[in-house]
């Protein structure tokens, strides 16, 4: 049988923006922010190589993906992933561990329609 289309769709939460995403299933939760204007640190492109996007997960962490060797040695508590690391597979709420008004101040990084980070200058996020 054939998942539908509505199947493939699950919600993610952000915390403390209290923004509701809905994403394709097996998304990480980074491109999920970015690409739904949530903002969410980072430097290395989504490359598990800044820890910048590190996310506390609040619910739902049964529905992500297991935490990978690149990404063990960013994480202070079990509860935090990276964002740019945690792919869900069902709803998910995460709290952005960095100051959303921050970043958004001096955002950087953003997201390019073709789905490829472009970094800014020298004006990068401290994080
Ligand atoms: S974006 Fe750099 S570690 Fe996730």
């Amino acid at each position: 049988m054939e998942e539908s289309e509505n199947t493939k769709r699950i919600v993610i939460r952000f915390l403390p923006s209290d923004r509701e995403v809905e994403i394709e299933k097996g998304t990480d939760l980074l491109t999920a922010a970015l690409e739904n204007d949530v903002p969410i640190a980072t430097q290395c492109k989504g490359n598990a190589r800044c820890g910048c996007c590190l996310i506390e997960i609040i619910e739902g962490s049964n529905n992500l993906n297991k935490i990978g060797i690149d990404e063990r040695d960013y994480l202070p508590r079990k509860e935090m992933r990276l964002a740019c690391r945690a792919r869900a597979y069902g709803p998910v709420t995460v709290r952005c561990v960095q100051d959303p008004e921050a970043i958004t101040k001096n955002r950087s990084t953003r997201l390019r329609k073709d789905s490829e980070f472009e970094v800014g200058g020298p004006d990068l996020l401290d994080c």
